[in-house]
């Protein structure tokens, strides 16, 4: 199945981009700076987001990993301004295309919604207005960015589902009408609707058995070649991150434990907390091996351990780790948050 012409996708998007920034393949389509944020509780602020720094080139795959709890669909929300209380953003900033989503209005940032920057969130199978069609949701999104032809509406609308492996019969079916997997495949086919230039998901495939979830995810990688866009991509899947993203970031506590270059941490992983995550699940090419996992839990980020978060679990601790919190290490191209690495330089440098 292939997606509408690159260029007819562009000649619907329209021209110009809202923010007034000029497509420029040298500012990375997202830089992430520093960025904290807490979850105002009666137990106290709960950081769940912690100082977290990257930057997203366009075309770019990046996928985000780490068990639950430990803060991916927080930073998801935070890059997308889409945070309601009691979380709030209490450090950092978000540059999209070289602006500062933070600064934007709750109108600027409508505008770019959608057609600059979509989001696929965890619930995406409940996402969808259940009291109207699904073509009429898509035709909604489509106005409120200024395309009003109705014969246009319906090709594009039709050419997305198509996308996503739906019948185009089905823009008439309401959500209760649709399984899961084709909730969760239409709002896919949602963010596609314009040229995004980033597209944020968060377990978009969770709902789909493991022969759809790989012919959805080629779907996607093939769209983003034709089109150009990064992806942000959620998911507990090491399999699927292995396959399809570009770079990989190991999330633990709050904190990136290890990122860097996909192949190069499924190769040799440097943390210990990603050689417990690669080592619970099966090898899809290699020998059978016994699934060890990761024995125990990730801290309660209310109470935080003193030192390393992830040293009552490792199994490389050492008396440093109890007392000492390891800042995040360059070790050739990969951040790795351990103190095996002390000795190299800080991160970014
Ligand atoms: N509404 C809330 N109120 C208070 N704390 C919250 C709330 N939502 C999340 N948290 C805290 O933020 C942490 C991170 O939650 P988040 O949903 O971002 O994790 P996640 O990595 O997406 O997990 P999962 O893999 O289960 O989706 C949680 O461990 C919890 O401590
Ligand atoms: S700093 Fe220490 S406890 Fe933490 S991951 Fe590294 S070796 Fe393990
Ligand atoms: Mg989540």
């Amino acid at each position: 199945m292939r997606s509408a012409p690159a260029d007819r996708v562009r000649e619907l998007a329209g021209p110009g981009v809202p923010l007034g920034v000029p497509p420029d393949a040298g500012v990375p389509v997202l830089q992430v700076d520093d960025l904290s944020v807490a979850y105002q509780t009666r137990r106290g602020d709960v950081t769940a987001v912690d100082g977290v720094s990257f930057d997203l080139a366009r075309g770019e795959f990046l996928g985000i990993v780490g068990e639950s709890g430990c803060g991916k669909s927080t930073l998801l929300f935070a890059i997308a301004q889409l945070l309601a209380p009691p979380a709030q953003v209490t450090g950092g900033c978000v540059s999209f295309k070289g602006t500062d989503l933070t600064e934007l209005t709750e109108r600027q940032l409508a505008a770019i919604r959608w057609k600059e920057l979509s989001v696929v969130m965890q619930s995406a199978m409940n996402a969808l207005n259940p009291v109207k069609s699904v073509g009429s949701q898509f035709a909604d999104a489509m106005r409120a960015h200024g395309v009003s032809s109705k014969r246009e509406i319906a090709q594009r609308s039709a050419e997305v589902l198509a996308m996503v492996g739906i019948d185009g019969a089905h823009l008439k079916s309401y959500p209760h009408q649709l399984s899961g997997g084709m909730r969760q495949r239409s709002m896919i086919a949602m963010a596609l609707l314009f040229t995004p230039d980033l597209v944020i998901m968060d377990e978009p495939t969770s709902a789909l058995d493991v022969v759809a979830q790989r012919s959805l995810m080629v779907q996607i990688k093939e769209l983003q070649a034709e089109l150009g866009f990064a992806i942000i991509f959620v998911t507990h899947d090491m399999s699927l991150v292995s396959h399809f993203s570009d770079r990989l970031m190991v999330m633990y506590a709050g904190q990136v434990a290890e990122f860097g270059p996909t192949r190069r941490v499924f190769d040799a992983p440097l943390h210990p907390y990603s050689v417990g995550l690669l080592d619970a699940f099966p090898s899809i090419r290699g020998p059978q091996v016994p699934l060890t996992g990761i024995p125990g839990s990730p801290p309660d980020l209310a109470k935080l351990p003193g030192g390393c978060r992830f040293a009552p679990r490792c199994q490389k601790v050492m008396p440093a780790c109890e007392t000492t919190a390891p800042p995040l290490y360059q070790v050739d191209d990969i951040q790795v948050r351990c103190l095996l690495q002390a000795g190299r330089g800080p991160a970014g440098d």
